[in-house]
């Protein structure tokens, strides 16, 4: 059985101590399960601004938590003069994969596909799991993006998730025209339609934004997929 892939986009929220307040609150939360469902048969991913990646790994580490970090972009550029980028060598220090193309940077900062393309090249230069993510079937995907999220701006942030008849359409264009099987569905995914959300066949996991940012919500989502 493939384990279920759940990335959580914490976006530009959480200064140190409230990163460190919630991974206790998660651990908290799992120690008190009996039957460790919230993270079995799992891929736990957590996507954290650059400045929090190196007190979440002290953290997982120190407490052996079965959870993977991400960064929530990639410079695409190698390191040099660049300023106020972050390259894969840097980030490969802290984490394993990496978000790229998600449409909030598309949108206020620009992405477009080649220096997308040029990303996810740095991704693979460094040995990060991408996740690409688009918005529909006919959107640009570069051949080496690994995991895809298809995720409808009409659906992040504002509680209007898709539905699972357009999802699954959706994934299974993605399927066809690029051969690859990781796929994700995101945009207010929370804990009360997670479940229905993962009857979707083509869905192998979610990336999941707003219900990430609080541990006992993420929790209880986790328990119910
Ligand atoms: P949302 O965000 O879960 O708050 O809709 C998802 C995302 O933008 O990654």
């Amino acid at each position: 059985m493939n384990k279920k892939i759940i990335v959580a986009n914490w976006k530009s929220n959480k200064t140190e101590s409230e990163a460190i307040e919630w991974f206790k609150e998660f651990l908290v939360s799992l120690n008190r399960s009996t039957d460790q469902s919230a993270i079995k048969d799992k891929e736990i991913v957590i996507c954290l601004p650059f400045t929090l990646l190196p007190v979440a790994k002290k953290f997982i580490t120190e407490n052996s938590l079965l959870i993977k970090l991400g960064s929530q972009d990639i410079s695409p550029f190698d390191e040099g003069a660049y300023t106020g980028e972050v390259d894969g060598r840097q980030i490969k220090e802290f984490a394993d994969y990496v978000i790229i193309g998600h449409s909030e940077r598309r949108k206020n900062f620009s992405e477009n596909d080649e220096i997308l393309q040029k990303k996810i090249e740095m991704a693979k230069k460094y040995g990060l799991t991408s996740i690409f993510c688009v918005q529909s079937e006919n959107d640009f995907i570069p051949n080496d993006a690994n995991i895809i999220v298809y995720e409808p701006v009409f659906a992040i942030g504002t509680g209007n998730v898709d539905n699972p008849e357009n999802i699954q359409k959706v994934l299974s264009g993605i399927n066809q025209k690029t051969g690859k099987g990781l796929l994700l569905y995101g945009g207010s995914v929370d804990e009360n339609n997670i479940k229905k959300l993962s009857e979707v066949s083509m869905v192998s996991g979610f990336l999941v934004g707003t219900a990430s940012l609080d541990p006992k919500s993420f929790f209880n989502l986790l328990s119910k997929c």
